[in-house]
């Protein structure tokens, strides 16, 4: 007999945890032993490999991990898009389409939080926790810096809602929910004004291209939800 899927989560969820502490333990361990005088020549190697001790090297992660955060956030709200709009049931079952949406919405505010927070260990331009949690104090870019932190704002309040949902009913689930297409276009506005990648070719078709598959999608979205509501006022004969 197949369990039911939130079954299955409860079935999972030991594994989960045990999965997540086995890599905290390792990194605490790995960190550990680096640490040592004996790693002093194995530190050095991944110092020319990696450039830590570099004072850009958190600027490095603050940008790869914002577009990485980027395209995860893109993924998810084109994947919410396509979900009501039927588009990918003819090749994935529901319940996928359902947990992977979950699944890359909590990814992408994982790495938002390494994009984030990483500016508090800049040597260069550190950020306090203020200039992070509070849009417009940022020292750099103020503007498009803050529309980044209210994007951040969007993104944690729709995810929240997804587990309170129950409690705050649908209708409010799904008006919250809508927001997350704001939280994309502020992401997209904020990574194009603020970042210092934008200027480069691959890095501009990227938001160009990302930018027009959700047009699309948001077009046919809408196209359908009018399509729906015209045939449900048509009275049946
Ligand atoms: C949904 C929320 C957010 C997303 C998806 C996001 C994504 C990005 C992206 C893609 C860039 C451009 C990186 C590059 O050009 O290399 C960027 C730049 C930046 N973001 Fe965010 N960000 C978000 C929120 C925030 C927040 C809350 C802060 C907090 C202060 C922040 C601080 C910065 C800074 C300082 C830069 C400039 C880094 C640089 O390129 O020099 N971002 N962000």
């Amino acid at each position: 007999m197949s369990l039911s899927k939130s079954a299955r989560k409860k079935e999972a969820f030991p594994y989960g945890l045990a999965a997540t502490a086995a890599i905290l333990t390792a990194a605490a361990g790995v960190a550990l032993g680096l640490s040592t005088p004996q790693a002093a020549g194995l530190r050095a190697w991944l110092d020319s490999l990696l450039a830590f001790s570099s004072a850009q090297v958190t600027w490095y992660i603050t940008r790869a991990a914002g577009i990485i955060a980027y395209l995860l956030l893109w993924l998810s709200t084109a994947w919410g898009l396509a979900i009501p709009s039927k588009l990918l049931d003819r090749w994935l079952n529901r319940a996928f389409t359902f947990d992977f949406h979950q699944f890359i919405s909590l990814l992408s505010l994982g790495f938002l939080g390494l994009h984030m927070f990483i500016l508090t260990a800049d040597r260069f331009l550190p950020y306090s926790l203020a200039q992070i949690l509070v849009p417009f104090l940022s020292d750099y870019r103020p503007l498009w810096v803050g529309v980044g932190v209210i994007a951040f704002y969007l993104c944690a309040l729709v995810s929240i809602t997804y587990y309170l949902r129950q409690r705050i009913g649908m209708k409010a689930f799904r008006a919250i929910h809508y927001a997350s297409l704001l939280a994309y276009l502020g992401a997209t506005a904020h990574g194009i004004f603020s970042g210092t990648d934008s200027s480069l070719p691959a890095v501009f078709l990227m938001y160009t291209g990302t930018f027009l598959v959700i047009l699309f999608l948001t077009v046919y979205w809408l196209a359908m939800a009018l399509q729906k509501r015209k045939a449900a006022e048509v009275p049946s004969q």
